[in-house]
């Protein structure tokens, strides 16, 4: 079975072309915001949609196929930015009535646990889903995804990633960001916000900001923040493993490529004897791959395919989603 997956949530549009385990294409474009202060949701859509069907069109090469050879045609129906949406919609619609595919929408957040689920030898992990629009802490119960614990305002991604604009760290600022943080010496005290098993970010953000304008050094100030957040969000991992039982951990999502979470969670999983994964960083950014996997997990174990009316679901929250293929 061959299925071609369209990825178009946010900054990325992607392509992904998958035969059953093998991916055959993988072509992605990224959105760069002119002024550098996060995506202007109609700018990025006019991108997606300058990029399309080049980027098909290559795919399609790639995977050295005609696209009547593809069986499924899937697109990331939410959540998301709507313009942005739209474009993948549109084109999934496009060629599911031009060539006669069956059309299969996917949650893109599911689709970022699927991905790490096919790339890692994992049973029944306790998930965390680190990107920059999503922190969330899951597991598999009954028939979908249900989340544990949640950040209450932003993610921490998104916290470092202002905090780095606002202070002069140059993009690419996760990686940046770990630089600065790894020539820290001293330790500020920021708030440590962990209300349950949800979290908060937005004060830790404020503060750092705050200790910047005092004249704290940036060093000392990354390597605060981090050590900070990340023991936050190691601390309700831990609370979830003891609470369920369960002895495996999945990192999906962009933040999980930062070295001192990887130590953290390492350490915190060996202390508890359970096993830690993690998506390889080309997979955890937003990638077509990611959503013809989903697509193709639903085809082969679904007995009917999920039936949803709307075009595209820009709130479409991941506990909402009816899991079928997972037992
Ligand atoms: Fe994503």
């Amino acid at each position: 079975m061959i299925c071609l997956g369209i990825e178009s949530t946010a900054h990325t549009f992607g392509i992904g072309i998958l035969k059953n385990s093998k991916v055959l294409a993988d072509k992605r474009s990224v959105y760069k915001p002119k002024s550098g202060w996060g995506i202007i949701p109609n700018e990025c859509a006019k991108h997606h949609k300058m990029v399309k069907n080049r980027l098909l069109e290559s795919a399609l090469n790639e995977a050295g196929i005609d696209i009547n050879s593809v069986d499924v045609i899937s697109y990331a129906c939410g959540p998301g930015l709507p313009p942005c949406l739209l474009v993948g919609a549109e084109l999934a619609y496009y060629l599911s009535k031009k060539y006669g595919k069956n059309l299969i929408k996917v949650h893109h957040g599911i689709a970022h646990i699927e991905i790490g689920r096919f790339l890692n030898d994992v049973s029944d992990p306790i998930i965390l889903y680190l990107s920059g629009g999503h922190n969330c802490i899951l597991t598999f119960v009954d028939d979908s995804y249900k989340i544990l614990g949640e950040t209450l305002d932003i993610t921490c991604a998104n916290a470092i990633d202002t905090l780095a604009r606002e202070i002069g760290i140059k993009p690419p600022y996760g990686q940046n960001f770990d630089k600065y943080a790894l020539r820290g010496k001293k330790f500020i005290n920021l708030p440590y916000v962990v209300k349950g098993m949800d979290l908060s970010f937005s004060g830790i953000l404020t503060a750092a900001l705050k200790e910047f304008k005092r004249g704290v050094r940036k060093e000392d100030i990354c390597y605060s923040m981090q050590e900070v957040c990340f023991s936050m969000i190691t601390e309700v991992t831990e609370r979830a493993l003891a609470h369920t039982g369960k002895d495996e951990v999945l990192v999906v999502g962009g933040l999980g490529a930062s070295k001192r979470l990887r130590e953290m969670l390492s350490i915190m999983c060996k202390e508890r004897g359970a096993k830690l994964f993690f998506t390889p960083p080309e997979y955890s950014r937003d990638n077509g791959v990611m959503i013809a996997i989903t697509a193709l997990l639903i085809c082969k174990k679904c007995k009917t395919l999920p039936k949803i009316k709307e075009k595209i679901l820009p709130k479409w929250r991941i506990d909402n989603v009816s899991i079928c293929w997972v037992k």
